[in-house]
Parts: C-alpha cells; structure tokens; sequence
C-alpha cells in the first residue's frame, strides 16, 4: 500500500483535497478545509478479520429504565420548548443574532433553575463577573444561588466543572471558548468545534447539562458552519425583530421533544418577561379594520398562535416592483402572487408590494396561503376584511384550496379571542366548529368572487 500523507478535507461537503486552499473547489465555500491525519497503517487497517475486537452487547427495543426526571426552570415558556423541562446531562445550543437576549434569557434561566434547587454554574466569556453581577443585580436576581466565572480557557473550566460537578453549565459564548489543543484563533471554526465537543463529551460522561450560547452568522447559521449543531441534542434560535420588544425561543432541532415549538417572551426594563398567551399579544395593537390587514389562524409548534398579515400595495415608480417582505417567505409570496395572475386574473404587475407579520412574528406555515393573498387583495381593492375572521389554507398552484393541519384548534383559539367567523379550505376537518361560523371555500376564485365581488 502507497504512504499516504495527510489529506484535506472540506467540512461542508466533504470532498478531499490534495493540499490545503482556502476555498473549497468542490462547493465553493470559504475556510472550510481541515487537515486530516493519514490512516495509521498498523495491522487494523489490512484486514478487519472476525477475531478482532470484542463483541458489542445486543439489547433490544424494549425499555426498562423509566425516563429521567425532567428538570422544571420554573420559565414555562423555556420549558415548553425544550419539550417539558431540562433533560439531564443533555446538551442545548442558544443561537441568536448579538445583542437580541441570549445572555439575559439564559442569565434568568440560571437563576431560575437554581433557585429550583440545581446547581449551576454561569461561565462567561464575553463580560467580566462584575458586569454580569451588575446584569443579575438589575435584574433583581443576584439573590439566587448561581455559580459565576468569566473565563475562556476551555482546560480550566473544563477542570473546574469537573471538581465542581454542576447540574448545569451555562457557556456564553462558545466563540469565545479556547482550547490549547487546538493551533488556531478563539471562534474560529476548529476552535468551535474542538470546545463543543469537549463540552458535549463533558456532558455525557459525568451528567451535567451544558447550555452553550452560539453568535449567529450573517448567513443565519451559528458560526463554525453547522458544525456545532449536529453535535448537541438541542437546538433552539433566539429570534426577533431589533424595533420589537417580542422574543420568540424556537426549537429547530430536540432529540428530547417537538421541534418548532416556540417559547414567546418580551423584553422588558426589567429582563425577559413570558408571554402565555402570545395571540392576545401579536393581536393587542390591532385598531380598527383596515385595508390590506388579515388575521391568520397558525399554529407554531404545539399550540395555535393568531398573528395580523398585514399588506400594503402602491404603483411603482420603478420598473421592476417592489417586493419587500417581512416574516414570511418571499418564495411563498411570489408564488401567490403568479397565483392571484394567472388563475384568478389579478395582475399585480406595476405595483410594489409590501407584506408584514405583525409584531416581529415570522410565519412559515403554508397555511399562512391564504391569509397573505386575503391581505393583499384587501390592500389592492381598498376593502377591509371583516374584523372579527381569521383566515387559513394552502393555496395550491391551480388555486385550489387545501386544508391543513388541526383546523379545530385553530377555530378554538381564534373563539377564545373574540373572533366569531372563519374562511377555511372545503376539505377542512371541522365537525361543529364550536361558536365560530366557518365558511369552507374550494378554490382562490370562489374566496375572491366573495369577499371582493365589489371591487
Ligand atoms: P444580551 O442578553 O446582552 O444579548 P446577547 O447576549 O444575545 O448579545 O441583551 C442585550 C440587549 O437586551 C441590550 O440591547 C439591552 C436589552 N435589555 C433590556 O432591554 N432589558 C434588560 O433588562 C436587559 C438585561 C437587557
Ligand atoms: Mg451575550
């Protein structure tokens, strides 16, 4: 067998390269090569004969061990969406954009969960102690019995967590995590990746929770490409618009619950506040009935969330229209928008087109179909919908509506709310419907002869 040397391989994609560039040829990406270590060319790699090895003890399906207790934050909110409670020695990644409340979220969270009688321990790496002790102060929780370093040097905390044994850790941030083992810069990828696993080997062997914080890339991916994300259990993003005071967790990954469940909280003068009924919130500055707004019947993660759809269309100056599109996804619009053209005959063409979620909200719900091509035939025709109905369905690329998921609970949250009409796809499963009238509509078409016959 030919002496191989070290190959490079890229972290995105995989392809193997013979020396190492800075961008891969195979996809493209930028810094995305590591050096690998030669296979060792001992006796294993000749022939992996039966004799070798032991052999691996075979269990089956069947569980006997009961689940291990979940630990409660006391935060329902962040509970909910890492699927009931914090799982022992499991490993959790915060990532969010700087400056949006990780630190204050898992801060709050610390203390929350100590004072529930765990013991935490804070590390920072990003402020000293004193500002995060002046954080705790502000927040009125510098009581609670939390356990606080600031410290990048993985090897000590590493050590530390060790002697210490916490039930929890918090890590903030994992950029700023350095290991000697590693040859290069704190947040660069190898170093990421190297304190991640470390951490997360941590967690498993001796029974600690790891919360890691993660910044988010311009690209919207935690830095250190994906890397990290496979390697935890949970992943939830902190997300929300900066001119809002909504903060929404979402869960897009959790081996220990749903995900896309999402926890809603505001930020306060005071640190982050929950929001239990978050269709209450995303609907309290609704005025009165006004064109180009429509209430949409969704449902994130396990619960149903109403959330306003509001549209604004104007004829455009420029050539090509405007299409600026706010929490919903901007593929979605345009394929409505061919939609509304060519099956219903409603050209949008010289008009720039604005679509909103109101209160920092983002949808990404087919369901939404409807609701969206609703507020922008409402903006477009200068007719408001009636304020009490909520609308969702799919629309398919006929223009046929489809129904969608749990059409009930819908229907119940919208009643809760003080809606009393609804607009629904005609497959919809809906028996009764409780107080609310429900209109079942077939395609786009029968949904614009009726609400817009006039216009
Ligand atoms: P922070 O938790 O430091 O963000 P991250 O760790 O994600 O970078 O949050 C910082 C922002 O939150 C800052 O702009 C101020 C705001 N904030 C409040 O509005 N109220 C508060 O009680 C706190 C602690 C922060
Ligand atoms: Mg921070």
């Amino acid at each position: 067998m030919a002496k191989s040397g070290p190959s490079f391989t890229c972290t995105e994609c995989g392809a193997v390269h013979k020396k190492w560039t800075g961008r891969c040829d195979g996809c493209g990406a930028w810094n995305s090569i590591v050096e690998e270590a030669p296979l060792t060319a001992g006796p294993a790699s000749k022939t992996l004969g039966p004799a070798r090895g032991r052999q691996i003890e075979l269990t089956t399906l069947a569980t006997k061990e009961v689940p291990p207790p979940r630990a409660s934050s006391g935060l329902g909110e962040l509970d909910r969406v890492l699927g009931g409670g914090l799982v022992p020695a499991s490993a959790i990644l915060v990532g969010g954009d700087p400056g949006i409340g990780k630190s204050t979220l898992l801060l709050q969270a610390a203390a929350s969960f100590a004072r529930q009688g765990l013991s935490c321990l804070y590390v920072s790496g990003e402020e000293a102690s004193a500002q995060v002790r002046m954080r705790a102060q502000r927040l009125g929780l510098a009581d609670a019995p939390v356990q606080l370093a600031a410290e990048t040097s993985l090897r000590d905390i590493l050590t530390t967590l060790d002697t210490v044994r916490p039930d929890l850790a918090i890590i903030d941030s994992i950029q700023t995590m350095w290991s000697d083992n590693v040859d290069s810069a704190p947040g660069s990828v190898a170093q990421v990746r190297a304190a991640c696993h470390e951490l997360v080997s941590f967690a498993k062997k001796r029974g600690t929770s790891v919360i890691l914080v993660g910044h988010v890339t311009k690209e919207g991916q935690i830095a250190g490409p994906r890397v990290v994300e496979h390697m935890v259990d949970t992943v939830l993003y902190f997300e929300g618009e900066r001119g809002h005071q909504f903060r929404i967790l979402r869960a897009v990954k959790n081996r220990f619950g749903p995900a896309d469940e999402i926890g809603v909280f505001e930020m306060t003068g005071a640190g982050l506040a929950e929001v239990a009924n978050p269709s209450a919130l995303f609907l309290s500055d609704r005025g009165q009935a006004s064109p180009g707004s429509a209430v949409f019947a969704g449902i994130e993660g396990t619960r149903p969330v109403l959330t306003e759809i509001q549209a604004l269309v104007s004829p455009s100056p420029l050539g090509t229209p405007r299409r600026t599109v706010v929490g919903l996804d901007s593929g979605r619009i345009s394929t409505i928008l061919a939609v509304l053209e060519a099956r219903c005959g409603i050209p949008f063409a010289g008009l720039d087109v604005f679509l909103n979620v109101a209160g920092g909200m983002r949808s990404t719900e087919p369901a939404a179909d409807l609701a969206v091509a609703a507020a922008l035939l409402s903006a477009r025709e200068d007719v408001a919908l009636p304020p009490d109905m909520v609308i969702f369905g799919e629309i398919s690329l006929s223009g046929a509506l489809r129904p969608v998921g749990q059409s009930e609970n819908r229907l119940k949250e919208a009643e809760k709310l003080g809606f009393s009409q609804a607009i629904a796809p005609e497959r919809s499963k809906i028996t009764g419907g409780g107080g609310m009238r429900v209109r079942k509509m077939p395609d786009l078409i029968t949904f614009v002869g009726d609400m817009f016959a006039a216009g």
